[in-house]
């Protein structure tokens, strides 16, 4: 029982010792800027998660869109990337007018960007072959 009474007071001191050795360095002020820099490196790995991601890839392969239907928040850029040896592009079914894709016929390894500013739903296709459907959703 008396061992016990010494432990438990060892273990309070040492957690006042060590409340106070935090409370110290939260005071001061060499601290606050490296708590300021981790965000950066952490939202930088963050970058896969989906709350932070601000650019998404889409594969255009076996003559689909992978993935076909996606929902990204405004100022998203989406990049395209062709796998197939057959040439693809990415043709908003409403033109470009409403803040939607159009880019170039896109050969094997190449890759195109947009970045979507409008809230909208966007439906797009491959113009050399309109069975090749997919759409875009933008959130605020
Ligand atoms: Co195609």
């Amino acid at each position: 029982m008396k061992k016990f009474g010494i432990i438990l007071v060892l273990v309070v001191i040492s957690g006042i010792v060590v409340a106070f050795l935090l409370a110290n360095r939260t005071n001061d002020g060499a601290s606050s800027p490296s708590r300021t820099s981790p965000p950066p490196s952490t939202s930088s790995e963050g970058n896969s998660a989906t709350n932070t991601a601000e650019e998404v890839q889409i594969t255009i392969q076996n003559f689909a869109y992978e993935p076909k239907n996606i929902t990204v928040k405004k100022g998203t850029k989406v990049t395209w990337t062709n796998k197939d040896s057959v040439k693809h592009d990415v043709a908003s079914d409403d033109g470009s007018a409403a803040g939607g894709p159009k880019g170039p016929l896109l050969g094997k390894g190449e890759s195109y960007s947009h970045t979507f500013e409008t809230v909208g739903t966007f439906n797009y296709h491959c113009t050399p072959h309109p069975y090749m459907k997919a759409s875009v959703i933008v959130t605020e």
